[in-house]
């Protein structure tokens, strides 16, 4: 069966979603790999390694020709009209947003699966592309925010002077907070962090952390995700994480609901309270924002309440794209290893009776198997 692999096409991604080992992984179960030129080169995997790894390179992918599709973003509704009836996709979905993509996949008879749809469950931890990427995110946000701020993180002692440790505060601390905590650590910040799920306080301290009870009610959902607070609750954490914040000369937040706009966590009053030259960066930006005002892609000035200068609010974009090359090794790990479990006898043949297959399950036979898209779809009509 032939499984191809796609430039990207949209503008910032630099990663792929397969490299040269995943390449002779597939071609050990017997598939032939296709791999689009170029598709792995902002990755650091030039066509050459591809071909030594015993996939085929073409110029240009057709996609009609192919069996499987593995990608990186979500496809356009244009990219799965080319796809044959019956084939079988393998990436990124974000099923929440990209209804129109959805509805084309369904109605092409494209057997799709998403990879924010796979079963967050011990067997499944080495196709969760959520926790691959978050875990780069969480890494980048820090160097993002080191790279902004005119201070050390570390402490210095030195003969001229003793230089304080950078205050960092992480709110949301899920795969991507627990990196960002972990990265600050390791420069030598002191790191305090938030979070809505109890469980979250043990892993905060376990990664070098302070967490920072807030004497709020614990807000955890199914799945061990959190839970949207009300308005009231809401504003009472903003409320209490007001002098938290203003404390910070760095705050990373990455605090999101499943399905959900992220949650407004730090208005531009609370912002404007920190120092100079303090720093902020919201990974939660391209979902709506944990800070009021935030534009994914762009850095903001946000004058201080003293009037001695600017705190610089970053909107993340992208993140796990600016490091591609392990981003891409960690991704392309995810779906080869997603994609192997459907494969028998070199045949692609999902079993979907097994949950982690019927889980990561978008769309079927004509249907859309995900119940939360789908209600969101007939919802539309
Ligand atoms: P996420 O990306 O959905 O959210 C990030 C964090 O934001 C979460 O920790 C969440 O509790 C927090 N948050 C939401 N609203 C907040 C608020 N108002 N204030 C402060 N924080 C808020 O979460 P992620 O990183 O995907 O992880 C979610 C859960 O899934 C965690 O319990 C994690 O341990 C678990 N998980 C389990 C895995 C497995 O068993 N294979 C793999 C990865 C994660």
């Amino acid at each position: 069966m032939k499984v191809g692999v796609a430039r990207e096409r949209i503008d910032g991604e630099r990663r792929v979603a397969a490299t040269p080992e995943t390449v002779g992984q597939l071609e050990a179960l017997g598939l032939d790999v296709v791999i689009e030129s170029g598709a792995g080169v902002a990755a650091g995997n030039a066509d050459a390694a591809y071909r030594e790894a015993g996939a085929v390179v073409v110029p240009r992918l057709e996609l009609g020709d192919l069996d499987v599709l593995l990608h990186v973003r979500p496809l356009s509704p244009d990219q799965v009209s080319h796809l044959n009836r019956g084939a079988v996709t393998v990436g990124f979905g974000s099923p929440a947003t990209e209804l129109a993509t959805v509805t084309a996949l369904a109605e092409a008879g494209i057997t799709s699966f998403a990879l924010e749809l796979v079963p967050r469950i011990s067997r499944a931890q080495s196709m969760d592309a959520l926790t691959s990427q978050a875990l780069v995110a969480g890494y980048r946000s820090v160097l993002e925010a080191a790279t902004r701020f005119p201070r050390f993180l570390p402490l210095y002692m030195t003969a001229a002077g003793t230089i304080p440790p950078a205050r960092v505060l992480v709110l949301g601390a899920g795969v991507a907070g627990l990196q960002a905590i972990g990265t600050a650590k390791r420069l030598g910040a002191r790191v305090s962090a938030n979070d809505v799920r109890p469980a979250s306080a043990d892993e905060v301290t376990s990664m070098g952390g302070t967490f920072i009870n807030l004497d709020l009610e614990a807000a955890e959902g199914a799945g061990g995700y959190a839970r949207e607070l009300g308005e009231d609750r809401a504003a009472r954490q903003r409320q209490l994480l007001t002098p938290h914040v203003a404390a910070a000369d760095i705050l990373i937040t990455t605090a999101a609901i499943p399905g959900r706009r992220a949650p407004l966590l730090v208005t531009t009053d609370m912002v404007a309270r920190m120092r100079a030259g303090s720093v902020v960066v919201d990974l939660a930006a391209e979902s709506g924002g944990n800070i009021e005002g935030v534009i994914a892609g762009s850095d903001l000035a946000i004058p201080t309440h003293a009037g001695d200068g600017t705190v610089t609010l970053v909107g993340m974009k992208d993140a796990a794209s600016a490091l591609p090359t392990d981003a891409s090794r960690l991704y392309a790990k995810n779906v080869a290893n997603l994609l192997a479990l459907m494969v028998t006898d070199g045949q692609v043949s999902p079993d979907f009776s097994d949950d982690v297959i019927a889980g990561a399950c978008l769309t079927h036979d004509g249907q859309v198997r995900h119940a939360p898209t789908a209600d969101a779809l007939k919802g539309q009509r």
